[in-house]
């Protein structure tokens, strides 16, 4: 009878065990406080360009409303095809791209490729929590191989991540720049992480969403794209949301070896049918003319990098490295070391929304996210409130 009458004992066993995002538990609890800063998700603070949404506009009155292929639209993975063979320098031909509903969505449609339930998914943590629970929702068993700091920067330990790796893992999942950290791995780091993958024939699934904000002279992050040949165990993850400002768009693609395109063809199908196909269209767009953005938007960003740095690394009780790329500042706070209930008590005491670096596995213990892609003045007065609280 009570059996019955559980319903929840009758779901996908995985499912049930996810566990609630503590990002949004945050953002819950936050938004019904009035007058707070709300820094706890990773987005920009500014709307798409204007060239974009005409794009899209433009798109809708030429009746760009119909079924289109599963992979994507075709002039739309050709413009992708094109960019990424100018960006990496090196040809990348169409028949390796699908497009995808958004970077989560490619990540799940590369889980869904390669993985089967009990496989084993190597992570480097902390990491945005999203990447561990679609893997687990598949039944796989993830790891979590913990970057550290060392001497005032995020370090992977090739040691033990190998140590994980030749432990029986069928894939490796690889996000560089990182969200939450700004670790961004070395083009060294890169080749020998990708030559043991290789020899093992381990899968390398590399989201590189924020290959384009990086900072310090820098204009792109080292990736697997440079190294990988057509047909290696190599799936690289982008999304039109951090760079081209599209996040509620839900726009992504995949690279992948030309023999996985009919899998993710029949995945794409069996999960969404595609992204909107007036969408699809925009994206053309912002590829081909979203340059000159791209560059403003990563000048910007390495501006309030620089702000946030310099005023947080002056408080007495914070430390943090200095992010390489993306937009967050990850950060610890002196004799602190539940960092939920911190971020809780910012939230009332200094009126400042972040995310918990539990968010983002029990490795980000001790730290707070802060994504600086918002406004010099906005950045300026959250920190004046976290000074005020955390002294
Ligand atoms: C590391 C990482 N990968 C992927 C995504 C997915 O972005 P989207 O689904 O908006 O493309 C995010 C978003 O925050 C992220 O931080």
């Amino acid at each position: 009878m009570t059996e019955q009458l559980n319903k929840t004992a009758q779901i996908n066993k995985s499912v049930a065990k996810l566990p609630e995002s503590q990002i949004r538990q945050i953002m819950e609890l936050g938004r019904n406080i009035e007058g707070v800063i709300p820094f706890w998700f990773g987005e920009g603070d500014e709307p798409t360009p204007e060239f974009i949404k005409q794009a899209a506009v433009q798109a809708l009155h030429d009746d760009k409303t119909f079924y289109v292929p599963n992979n994507g639209v075709p002039e739309l993975r050709q413009a992708i095809a094109e960019y990424m063979s100018a960006l990496y320098g090196r040809q990348l031909g169409e028949d390796r791209i699908t497009v995808s509903t958004s970077g989560m969505h490619g990540i799940m449609l590369a889980y869904q490729t390669i993985l089967d339930p009990g496989d084993k998914v190597v992570i480097i943590g902390p990491i945005w929590p999203n990447t561990v629970h679609a893997a687990e929702v598949l039944g796989a068993r993830t790891e979590i191989v913990a970057l550290r700091e060392v001497n005032g920067e995020w370090k992977i330990d090739l040691e033990a991540l190998f140590a994980a790796l030749g432990n029986g893992a069928k894939a490796l999942f690889i996000n560089s720049p990182n969200n939450p950290t700004g670790w961004m791995a070395e083009r060294g780091e890169l080749e020998a992480i990708f030559a043991f993958c290789r020899q093992h024939g381990i899968w390398m699934v590399s989201d590189d969403v924020y290959a384009r904000l990086v900072y310090d002279g820098r204009t792109l992050a080292p990736s697997v794209v440079e190294l990988a040949e057509p047909d290696d165990r190599v799936i690289i993850i982008n999304s039109f949301s951090k760079s081209w400002n599209m996040t509620g768009w839900r726009l992504g693609w995949l690279t992948a070896p030309p023999d996985l395109l009919l899998s993710l063809a029949k995945l794409t199908e069996y999960n969404i049918a595609g992204p909107a196909t007036f969408v699809q269209h925009a994206g053309i767009v912002a590829l081909r003319e979203g340059e000159a953005h791209v560059a403003r938007s990563r000048a910007a960003f390495e501006e309030r990098r620089d702000l946030v740095y310099r005023r947080l690394s002056a408080l007495n009780r914070i430390g943090m490295v200095k992010p390489k790329g993306a937009f967050y500042a990850f950060f610890s706070v002196e004799g602190e070391t539940d960092s939920l209930a911190l971020t809780k008590r910012l939230l009332h005491d200094a009126g400042v929304g972040l995310a918990p670096g539990t968010a983002f596995g029990d490795v980000g213990e001790g730290y707070l996210r802060l994504c600086f892609a918002a406004s010099s003045a906005l950045l300026n007065e959250a920190i004046d409130r976290l000074e005020r609280v955390l002294g």
